[in-house]
C-alpha cells in the first residue's frame, strides 16, 4: 500500500512575483485582501507567497482554516509580530496573549461581554442610536449626502469608549474628542509597525514616533484614572455586582482573585477599543451599502420595526432586538458578503500535519476566509445580497447554505468575544435608520471601493438619507 505523500511548503505553487522582493510590492497596498483573492483565483485554495524570501502559506480551504482556528492556543498562535508590537506599546490584552496566559485572560473577558452584561450596556447603545438619528434627520433636512463610513465610526467610538470603561464621549456631535484624537494616532501606527519590513523606530526616533509616545501616555493616564475610580465605585456600590454598567466594572468584579494586574486591565480596555470600533462601524457601513441599493429590503426592515416597536423611534429595550429577525438576517448577509477582517494571520507552535499539509514550527499561514463565504460551492447565488437565505422558513432544502464556512468573527476557542455586542449594535442602528429613512446612493456603485486599513471598509460611500416623514 502506498503511503500518501505529505505536501511541504516547497511543493506549493505560487503566483508570479518579483525575483528578490517576492510578492511584497503587490501586497503592500490598500487592497491587499483583493490581491489575495486574485491569487486564490490564479493558484487555487492552497499556495505560497514570499516577502523578500520569507515564506507564507495562504489557505482559502474552509476545512483547513477551521482546523487551524480550532487548534489554538496549543498548536497555533497569532503572528508573533502582533504581540511584539502591541507589547512594545504597553498593551497586554486577550488579543495578543498566547498559551496559558491567553486562557487566563479569555474567561473574564468573555464573561464581561456575555449576553447578560451586554443587556446591561444596552442603554448606552440606545442613547447613541438616538443621538445619531437626530443628527441624520438634520442632514436629511439640509439635503446633505452623508459620508457613511466616517459618521458610523463616531457612533461606535462613542459606544465602545463608554461601554469599555465608562468614558462618555460625544464625537457624534463634535464635542471634545481629544481622547479619540490620540487613538487616531495610535491605531494606524499599530498597523504600520506590524507590516513594516524593518523596525526603524527602534533605531531612530522620528517625529511620528514621538507623537505616538505622547498619545500612548495620554491614553494610559486617562484609562488608569478610570481604573482607580471604578474600583472605588464598586467598593461603594455593592449592587453593581449584579449588573455592572460597563466592561471595566465587569472585569474588575470578575477579577476578585487578582487574575489581572492593573497593566493587564489597561491592556484589555485598550484591546476593546482597538477590536470593537472599526470592525463594527465598517460592518454597518457595508450593510448600508447594500440597503441603499435594495429599497425592497429597507421596506421589510421598516415593516418589522413598525410591528415590533410601533411608535418608538428606536427599539426601546434589549428584549425587542430578538424580535427583529429579518433585520438580523440582513446584518448576517452583509457580514457574509463583506467581512471586515477577510483574512487572519497565524503561526505554528510546532511541526504539524493537517490534511496532508506539513506546516513546520514557526511556519506562517494566512487564512483567506472571504472566498469561501462568497463561493457557489457553499451558497446559492453566492454573490447576491439575499437576506432571506438566513430565515429558516425561506431556506428550501435544494439551496446551498453553509454558514459554518463563515469566519468573519474568527472561529474555535478564540472566536470574537464581542460578536454578540457587535450584532446588537448593528441590528439596533440598522432597524432604527430604516424606520426613519430611505437611502439613495450619491455616487455610482462602482465608485465605492473596498479599502483595507486594519479592517476592510467601503471608501466613498456617500448616501442621501431621505426622511420618510417629510417625503411628498
Ligand atoms: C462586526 C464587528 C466585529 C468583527 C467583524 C470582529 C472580528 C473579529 C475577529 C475576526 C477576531 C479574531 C478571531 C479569531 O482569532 O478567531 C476577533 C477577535 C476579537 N474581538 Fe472582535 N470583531 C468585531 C467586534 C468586536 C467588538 C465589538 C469587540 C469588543 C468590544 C471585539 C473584541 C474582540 C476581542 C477581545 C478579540 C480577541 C479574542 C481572543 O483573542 O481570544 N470584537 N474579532
Amino acid at each position: 500500500m502506498h503511503r500518501k505523500e505529505l505536501i511541504k511548503i516547497k511543493d506549493l505553487s505560487s503566483p508570479k512575483g518579483h525575483s528578490i522582493l517576492g510578492h511584497l510590492p503587490q501586497f503592500n497596498t490598500h487592497n491587499k485582501h483583493q490581491v489575495l483573492e486574485r491569487w486564490v483565483d490564479e493558484c487555487g485554495d492552497l499556495f505560497k507567497i514570499n516577502f523578500v524570501g520569507k515564506e507564507f502559506i495562504v489557505s482559502a480551504k474552509p476545512s483547513l482554516n477551521n482546523t487551524i482556528l480550532r487548534l489554538r492556543p496549543e498548536k497555533f498562535k497569532r503572528f508573533s509580530k502582533i504581540d511584539e508590537i502591541l507589547k512594545e506599546m504597553g498593551v497586554s490584552g486577550v488579543f495578543n496573549a498566547e498559551g496559558a496566559h491567553w486562557k487566563r485572560h479569555r474567561k473574564p473577558i468573555a464573561e464581561a461581554l456575555n449576553m447578560q452584561h451586554v443587556k446591561g450596556y444596552y442603554p448606552i447603545i440606545l442613547d447613541k442610536t438616538n443621538s445619531l438619528l437626530d443628527k441624520f434627520k438634520t442632514y436629511s433636512k439640509e439635503n446633505i449626502a452623508i459620508d457613511v463610513q466616517k459618521e458610523l465610526m463616531l457612533f461606535t467610538i462613542d459606544i465602545t469608549t463608554e461601554i469599555a470603561f465608562g468614558h462618555k464621549l460625544d464625537t457624534i456631535n463634535n464635542a471634545d474628542n481629544s481622547f479619540q484624537k490620540h487613538l487616531e494616532v495610535i491605531f494606524p501606527m499599530i498597523n504600520e509597525r506590524i507590516t513594516a519590513p524593518i523596525p526603524i523606530w527602534r533605531f531612530i526616533k522620528r517625529k511620528k514616533d514621538e507623537v505616538l509616545q505622547k498619545s500612548i501616555n495620554a491614553i494610559e493616564k486617562i484609562i488608569y484614572e478610570f481604573i482607580d475610580e471604578s474600583r472605588n465605585k464598586i467598593k461603594n456600590n455593592p449592587e453593581l455586582k449584579a449588573q455592572p454598567s460597563n466592561f471595566l466594572e465587569a472585569l474588575l468584579l470578575a477579577n476578585e482573585n487578582d487574575v489581572f494586574n492593573d497593566e493587564e486591565v489597561y491592556g484589555n480596555i485598550f484591546t476593546m477599543l482597538l477590536a470593537g470600533e472599526d470592525t463594527t462601524s465598517n460592518s454597518i457601513s457595508w450593510t448600508l451599502f447594500y440597503l441603499s441599493q435594495h429599497p425592497e429590503v429597507v421596506n421589510k426592515i421598516r415593516e418589522e420595526a413598525n410591528t415590533v416597536y410601533f411608535n418608538d423611534d428606536a427599539p426601546a429595550s434589549f428584549e425587542k432586538l430578538s424580535e427583529l429577525k429579518y433585520t438580523n438576517a440582513v446584518v448576517q448577509e452583509a457580514i457574509r458578503l463583506k467581512p471586515t477582517t477577510p483574512q487572519l494571520y497565524f503561526e505554528a507552535n510546532e511541526d504539524i500535519e493537517i490534511e496532508g499539509l506539513l506546516i513546520p514550527k514557526n511556519g506562517k499561514v494566512i487564512l483567506q476566509n472571504k472566498v469561501a463565504q462568497t463561493s457557489e460551492a457553499y451558497f446559492t447565488n453566492a454573490n447576491s445580497f439575499e437576506p432571506e437565505r438566513w430565515l429558516v422558513s425561506e431556506c428550501p432544502m435544494h439551496k446551498k447554505h453553509s454558514p459554518q464556512v463563515i469566519k468573519a468573527f474568527g472561529g474555535g476557542p478564540r472566536y470574537c468575544p464581542g460578536m454578540f455586542l457587535a450584532i446588537n449594535e448593528m441590528v439596533t442602528l440598522v432597524s432604527t435608520l430604516c424606520k426613519h429613512f430611505n437611502f439613495k446612493l450619491a455616487v455610482k456603485p462602482e465608485e465605492i471601493v473596498e479599502q483595507f486599513e486594519f479592517t476592510m471598509y467601503p471608501k466613498n460611500l456617500l448616501v442621501e438619507f431621505i426622511n420618510i416623514k417629510s417625503k411628498n
